[in-house]
């Protein structure tokens, strides 16, 4: 009898434990897998808009809606504390200008938001729209990335 209740306690600890680490997760990992979801749509995107995949019009409108869905709530993931390790590439400025920060994450969502209707009418379309997509990577990066390669 004792047994078993320590070993349910046990139990509960544990789950307790991974519970509350799983609510915390790890915000370095987290964004960064946001990150790579907006990435490698970005890259459907490019690869069609330079011939080499095939257009496809309801994929090109996921891709774009896949960025704009993983830009939502980026910003929170970064907590004071997470400037460093992990192999961060985030640049200390965001916690200097976090304002500025999350008008280039806004910027992106806008971006995205309104490629979303136009990428699925055309190549062209599509061609048309995926600058002002880039552009918002690019300017957010410059200021607020540092790349470790
Ligand atoms: C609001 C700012 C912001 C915008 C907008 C933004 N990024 Fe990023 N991006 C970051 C930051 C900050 C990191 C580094 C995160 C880290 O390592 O902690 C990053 C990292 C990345 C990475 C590396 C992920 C990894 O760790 O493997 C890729 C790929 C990437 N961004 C692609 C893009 C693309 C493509 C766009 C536009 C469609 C974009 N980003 C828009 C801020 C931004």
């Amino acid at each position: 009898m004792r047994l078993r209740s320590a070993f349910l306690f046990t139990g509960l600890g544990a789950l307790a434990f991974s519970v509350a680490a799983l609510a915390q997760g790890d915000p370095i990992k987290q964004r960064q897998e946001a990150m790579k979801a907006i990435g490698g749509s970005m890259k459907v995107l490019g690869e069609m808009a330079k011939g080499v995949k095939p257009y496809d019009g309801a994929a090109a409108e996921a891709a774009v809606g896949r960025i704009h869905d993983s830009i939502d709530g980026f910003t929170d993931l970064f907590p004071e504390g997470t400037e460093m390790g992990g192999e961060t590439e985030a640049s200390p400025a965001i916690w200097d200008k976090p304002e500025e920060f999350k008008a280039d994450a806004e910027a992106l969502k806008a971006a995205s938001a309104a490629a979303k209707p136009e990428v699925g009418k055309g190549l062209d379309a599509l061609r048309a729209s995926l600058g002002s997509v880039g552009g918002a990577c690019k300017d957010c990066h410059q200021s607020f990335r540092i790349k470790k390669d």
